[in-house]
């Protein structure tokens, strides 16, 4: 839901018990050094890692919008995430909470993590995997997920997950691009009560990915699923063999080798792969977590988002191990078997940082606040958002309810494209439900016009960043020109983000939305044209146009428009039939809201669909500018 129009000036300030329990107690120290000295800040907070070897040049901008960070150096971030800890009391402290929704419960020391990730790094090396090699990950919310990430990281292959609520086609368009040798799955998942059927998915995809040599299967669920001999292994047959033994040296990476590639979608059907790089990425991941969140090593810290999004590789995997915390992952739903898991999971373990989207928050309040009343939640000490903006009111039940007045709410602007959070409050900063309140420490942000003119406070436009920092995405993985194209080129030197936002009078941020033909359903990011291209790869379909319109739990819902071939009836079981077809192909998270059957679509003469007619009419506005409308 969006918060446009709407500038709400509620201001919740810190207590005295969050201010004194705060690392950074003045926000002003930090952000007067950093924007007097950027790189002096990024230096400073680079040399609390370690390195083997230290840089010669902290930020390198001679080939803009292409910087590099650290150059010189050598690291790898599983140094800093697993290897650091086992000279220190770290070594028997627990890395890892894991929670199966089915109850099952694994724990792991930062020892036993640093055990397991090597055994299975000698297995990837074993199987010919090499530096720079990608890898596709493909898997529910289990361990093993965080074992594979950080095994390829340890050997310097390159990580390439997908969501595991994405399907066949998006799988297969994933690992085809990435020309991946090998994919790491499991026979399934737990969502709901059901089985996510993975290894089945894997299977589909593969028909079409010649690169492939093998995949490794986990086995999580035990159902029986098909293995080809030759090419799939189980998980748990591979670590047992003499080769995958617990000692596994970490390749030692320049800081701007390529740590992982992350796909997200953009306004082409073809999504784009974002790569980020071993080291700035994990400066930047390391200092967000350490200020914005205040993490240190006492801390049980629960994202509850999924390692297949940034959100998940940046704050469940890297950032919290980096700090030498425990991470806490659950597999399931936050509704199953009822609505107060997520609260129950909260006062078991005791979790003291609680991090999640909006639409959970939205839906979780649906069911009322008995369910969390049932719950001791004063292990909690800090709150936080991100995904999409926080409504006001979702913001207030989220601090009233689960917060108990006490937890302030990060609400954390960022993209997959910048690695770290980018717009947030640090816990002593004063609140405004639904701002992300200012950037962070070295960054500068801009509202800007069509033509590139700021806009006064108060008014929308554009909004871009200024200054380069180290998490910053390294390029468009083997599409440098669309790199520049798409986030330098509209304002030169400046990064485009692709929303829309207002700046207050006190300064702070309001994020509105996307202004391209990116959709946030759920928190999730999906571009209309992959939901187009689902649509008419259905034999009765001749053209297609999606959009979003708001949803009250969702943030946004798909709407689909749709122009059927001859011979075609658009009733109810058509209708069904393509939701499900939609799913199947690109995933559950894709269904169409509502499909509408339509003789025409609006366009411009030249042939473009005008989604934003058609939005507009969805909602009965004004039609804005249709000079270049032809239906
Ligand atoms: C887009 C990036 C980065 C983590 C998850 C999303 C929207 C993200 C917020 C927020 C308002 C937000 C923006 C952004 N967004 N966080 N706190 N308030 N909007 O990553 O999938 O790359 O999506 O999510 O529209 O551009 P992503």
């Amino acid at each position: 839901m969006s918060n446009s129009n709407k500038i709400d000036e509620e201001i919740f300030y810190p207590s005295e018990e969050v201010i004194q329990q705060a690392r950074l107690k003045n926000w002003n120290d930090l952000a007067d050094f950093a924007a007097k000295d950027l790189e002096g800040f990024w230096e400073k907070e680079a040399e609390e890692l370690e390195w083997y070897q230290k840089w010669d040049k902290v930020l390198d901008d001679s080939g803009k919008p292409f910087f590099k960070w650290y150059t010189g150096a050598k690291t790898n971030i599983v140094l800093n995430a697993v290897d650091r800890h086992q000279k220190t009391y770290r070594k028997n402290k627990l890395a890892l909470i894991w929670v199966g929704e089915d109850g099952d419960v694994r724990t792991m020391s930062y020892f036993a993590l640093n055990r397991e990730v090597s055994q299975f790094g000698n297995v990837l090396r074993a199987m010919g995997i090499q530096k720079g090699d990608r890898v596709t990950i493909y898997m529910p919310r289990i361990p093993e997920i965080i074992i594979a990430m950080l095994a390829c990281a340890k050997v310097g292959a390159v990580h390439s997950v997908v969501y595991g609520g994405f399907s066949q086609d998006a799988l297969q368009e994933r690992i085809d691009d990435s020309q991946s040798k090998l994919v790491i799955t499991a026979d399934g998942g737990w969502m709901n009560g059901k089985i996510v059927e993975l290894k089945k998915i894997v299977d589909a995809s593969l028909r079409k990915c010649p690169s492939i040599e093998s995949v490794i299967a986990v086995k999580r669920t035990g159902h029986d699923v098909r293995m080809e001999p030759g090419r799939d292994y189980w998980y748990h047959e591979l670590i047992k063999l003499p080769i995958a033994n617990g000692f596994c040296e970490t390749e030692q990476m320049d800081a701007e080798d390529p740590l992982y590639l992350l796909y997200t979608s953009g306004t082409t059907g073809k999504p784009k792969a974002i790569l980020h790089v071993h080291g700035g990425y994990m400066v930047g991941v390391y200092t967000s977590l350490k200020y914005v969140f205040d993490l240190t090593d006492q801390d049980r810290w629960w994202c509850a988002a999924d390692p297949g999004w940034v959100t998940g590789h940046s704050y469940i995997v890297y950032g919290p191990l980096l700090m030498g915390a425990t991470t806490f992952m659950y597999e399931g739903a936050p509704t199953y078997p009822y609505p107060n898991r997520w609260w129950a999971l909260i006062e078991k373990y005791g979790i003291s940082v609680f991090y999640t989207a909006p639409t959970a928050i939205r839906g979780l309040m649906r069911f009322g606040e008995s369910w969390p009343k049932k719950h001791n939640l004063t292990s909690l000490r800090l709150l936080g958002s991100v995904g999409e903006p926080i409504n006001p009111e979702a913001w207030k039940w989220y601090h009233r309810v689960i917060g108990n007045e006490r937890c302030p709410i990060m609400d954390t602007w960022w993209q997959t494209e910048t690695g770290s959070f980018m717009i947030t409050p640090t816990p002593t900063v004063p609140l405004k439900p639904g701002s992300g309140t200012r950037p962070f420490f070295g960054q500068e942000a801009e509202i800007l016009d069509e033509e590139g003119n700021p806009v006064p406070d108060g008014e929308e436009g554009n909004l871009v960043l200024k200054n380069p920092w180290p998490s910053m995405m390294r390029t468009i993985y083997k599409d440098p020109d669309r790199y520049v194209e798409q986030y330098w080129s509209k304002y030169p030197g400046k990064y485009l983000t692709g929303d829309s936002a207002k700046r207050d009078k006190d300064g702070y941020y309001w994020i509105i939305g996307r202004v391209d033909d990116v959709l946030k359903v759920s928190g999730y990011r999906l571009g209309t044209a992959e939901v187009e291209s689902a649509m008419v790869s259905h034999p009765a379909i001749a053209e297609a146009a999606a959009i979003g319109l708001p949803h009250e739990v969702k943030g946004q819902a798909i709407h689909v428009y749709c122009i059927l071939r001859a011979g075609y009836n658009g009733n109810d079981e058509l209708n069904e039939e393509l939701i499900q077809h939609v799913a199947k192909h690109l995933g559950p998270i894709a269904k169409p809201e509502k499909i509408n059957f339509v003789d025409s679509l609006p366009k411009t003469r030249s042939g473009k669909i005008m989604r934003r007619v058609l939005k507009a009419r969805a909602q009965g506005l004004s039609e804005g500018d249709i000079s270049t409308l032809e239906e």
